[in-house]
């Protein structure tokens, strides 16, 4: 495990997501109702930042062609709009392990 500080945890239960650069990825991160969620904010279609989050169905939506990612395990659930018969399964997200230490939001990379 290597464990990356990112934000603060107080600036992200504020904001309730945000996208940071974390080595050389960008990391999509959330809290929800106190519960913290990391995947990849780059989406695998065309590689734009993702950035619609839905609390309550725990989705991001891809702002360019609105590919609708699994908050909870990076699968694509909707494909983009441009390819409908885009290969689902082959373009999923990686998910990361999050926690926040002592007021600072780490993500295993
Ligand atoms: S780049 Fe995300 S859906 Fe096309």
């Amino acid at each position: 495990m290597v464990w990356k500080r990112t934000i603060s945890a107080k600036a992200l239960e504020k904001a309730k997501y945000a996208s940071v650069k974390v080595e050389d990825k960008v990391i999509f991160m959330a809290n929800i109702k106190g519960k913290l969620y990391a995947m990849d904010a780059v989406c695998s279609h065309a590689r734009c930042i993702l950035g619609q989050l839905d609390e309550e169905k725990l989705t991001v939506k891809c702002f360019c062609h609105h590919a609708v990612f699994d908050l909870n395990t990076g699968n694509m659930l909707e494909p983009p709009y441009v390819a409908p018969d885009a290969p689902k399964e082959k373009l999923g997200l990686k998910t990361y392990q999050i926690r926040d230490n002592s007021g600072w939001i780490e993500v295993d990379v």
